[in-house]
């Protein structure tokens, strides 16, 4: 498996817990919602710091490129991160429509910011980063939260 596939895999295993998180909201299983939530917070945590902590500073290194596409990214995933702060607390107050408006948001958010990695950034990591696959696969596996 290469980085693109890795990567673009672990995007889907994220938008199954999102799924998840957002159909237990909507059939009012406040207990699920929020385990299915936590799941997707940490999952989507782990795919984030991945990106932020060893791709990007690895595409920015072997590229020469600093600004532009992994900047976008970057702003991208903290405009993710105040959605889930925002989800977070619709689920504590028990809020259907906040959460699912908000949810709704970052949906769109995530399916264009993805599609951008997929199509570009991931098919050049792919190509231009010297480690080889496996080893990016054992960093994203071992990869801890700071
Ligand atoms: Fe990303």
């Amino acid at each position: 498996m290469n980085i693109k596939e890795f990567m673009a895999q672990d995007h889907k295993d994220c938008d199954r817990l999102f799924s998840k998180a957002e159909n237990a909201v909507a059939g009012g299983d406040w207990a699920a919602a929020s385990q299915s939530f936590n799941a997707f917070v940490d999952a989507m945590e782990r795919h984030l710091g991945v990106e932020e902590e060893a791709l990007f500073p690895a595409f920015e290194q072997e590229t020469g490129i600093l600004t532009g596409p992994t900047e976008m990214m970057r702003m991208e995933h903290q405009q993710m991160r105040t959605l889930f702060a925002e989800m977070g607390e619709a689920l504590q107050q028990k809020n259907t429509d906040d959460y699912l408006g908000t949810a709704e948001t970052l949906l769109i958010m995530m399916q264009q910011h993805n599609m951008k990695e997929e199509q570009i950034l991931y098919n050049i990591m792919s190509q231009r980063l010297p480690e080889d696959a496996n080893q990016w696969l054992e960093k994203f596996h071992n990869w801890e939260k700071r």
